[in-house]
């Protein structure tokens, strides 16, 4: 008899902010993992967060990672944090989960993966959105030649950026954020799962105002400065031939987001919103007069199936979809398109990734893999 471990994943939320609600709901009603631990640095909010969501116990990171239960750390820090957060997790021997980006600069990601694979743990990373039904399937329509040969890609992200909904958005315009790397992860990671890796990115950036202020909660009113880009235009060339125009403004009344176009040698492909789990796809042919509407097939769960699919990967031995090496090549476009911007010239890429596998139409996280 070989017994399998069928027993919950011990896991650790560490960051118990804004996007902590979804992971923590979510988690929740995952029968594969369960929520042992609410850290942050902040004391109160942790308290606050595991009281909300059922969480058994709460504390400081450290507390978290001496946890004897917790196999498994969800990163929700904000971006100035990741890496520090990821190293101490990795350290003290358990794999980790981190929202986007990875790291601020990739030689802190590379370093990441080298010391999680020198521990023998897994690092996966945000945005799991392209395990969503409306990615996935986009995917599955173009592995099956549904638009033909995949040619060129155009994404719009526009809109007046988050000050006017974030209690707290100065790390929103601090490094590690901005429009390309707050949001770009959901564009490029999207690209990235369709078209493999790239080779070289081009970029325009504008930072056209130097403060913003908050608009909502406590702090309403607080001006606060912007420290990076809020305008920046880029173009990708992919290793496999594809070519992709890339639109990333926070300076525009303007609200257009979700916009991925797909065109191939048969068709062109608009793929729902890479910020969601679900939404239809459309398809236009030469000659039609309008788009055809395909629904999505899949699960739509939300943030946190990342984490378990990743802790399934983990159990079954194989390789998890949203993986370190595929958010470290993500860093490493956005890192060159911001050094193209100011340098006037294109700049190279050079990680790799191995393409994660479509996942199953029937995959579910709500039910427990056997
Ligand atoms: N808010 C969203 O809608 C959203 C959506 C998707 C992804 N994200 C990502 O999630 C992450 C967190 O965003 P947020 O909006 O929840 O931010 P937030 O500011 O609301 O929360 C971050 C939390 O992390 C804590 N923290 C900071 N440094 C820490 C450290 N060293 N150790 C422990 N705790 C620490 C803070 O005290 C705070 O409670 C970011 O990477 C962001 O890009 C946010």
């Amino acid at each position: 008899m070989h017994p399998v471990n069928t027993a919950p994943f011990g896991v650790a939320v560490i960051g118990c902010g804004n996007i902590s609600n979804q992971y923590l709901r979510n988690l929740a009603r995952f029968p594969d993992v369960a929520v042992l631990a609410c850290a942050d640095l902040d004391a109160e909010r942790a308290k606050a967060q595991a009281a909300a969501y059922g969480v058994p116990a709460w504390g400081s990171p450290a507390d978290a990672l001496a946890h004897p239960g917790v196999q498994l750390v969800v990163n929700l820090t904000i971006p100035a944090a990741h890496a520090e957060v990821t190293r101490a997790a990795i350290a003290a021997g358990k794999h980790v989960w981190s929202e986007k980006p990875l790291t601020l600069d990739l030689a802190a990601g590379r370093d990441l993966l080298s010391a999680a694979q020198a521990a023998g743990v897994r690092v996966g990373c945000a945005p799991d959105t392209v395990l969503g039904a409306g990615l996935q399937s986009a995917r599955r329509l173009i592995d099956a030649g549904g638009i033909g040969t995949p040619l060129t890609a155009l994404t719009l992200l526009q809109g007046p950026g988050p000050q006017a909904w974030h209690p707290d958005p100065e790390f929103l315009f601090a490094p590690g954020a901005g429009p390309l790397f707050d949001l770009g992860p959901y564009y490029l990671s999207v690209l990235a799962v369709l078209f493999g890796p790239a080779l070289r990115v081009a970029a325009t950036g504008r930072r056209p105002r130097e403060s913003r202020v908050i608009g909502s909660g406590p702090r309403a009113g607080a001006e606060f400065a912007v420290a990076v880009p809020t305008y920046v235009a880029a173009l990708a060339e992919y290793a496999a031939g594809q070519a992709a125009s890339l639109l990333f403004s926070w300076d525009s009344p303007l609200i257009r987001h979700g916009f991925v176009e797909i065109t191939g040698t048969e068709a062109t492909l608009a793929v729902p919103d890479p910020n969601r789990f679900d939404g239809d796809l459309r398809v236009r042919r030469a000659g039609d007069d309008d788009w055809t509407v395909l629904p999505a097939v899949g699960a739509a769960a939300g943030r946190g199936s990342g984490v378990v699919d990743m802790v399934r990967a983990i159990r079954a031995g194989g390789p998890h979809r949203a993986s370190g090496e595929l958010a470290l090549h993500v860093l490493e476009m956005m890192t060159a398109i911001e050094r193209s911007a100011l340098s006037g010239e294109f700049e190279p890429v050079e990680t790799r990734f191995a393409v994660p596998e479509p996942l199953d139409p029937q995959w579910d996280p709500y039910v427990a893999a056997s």
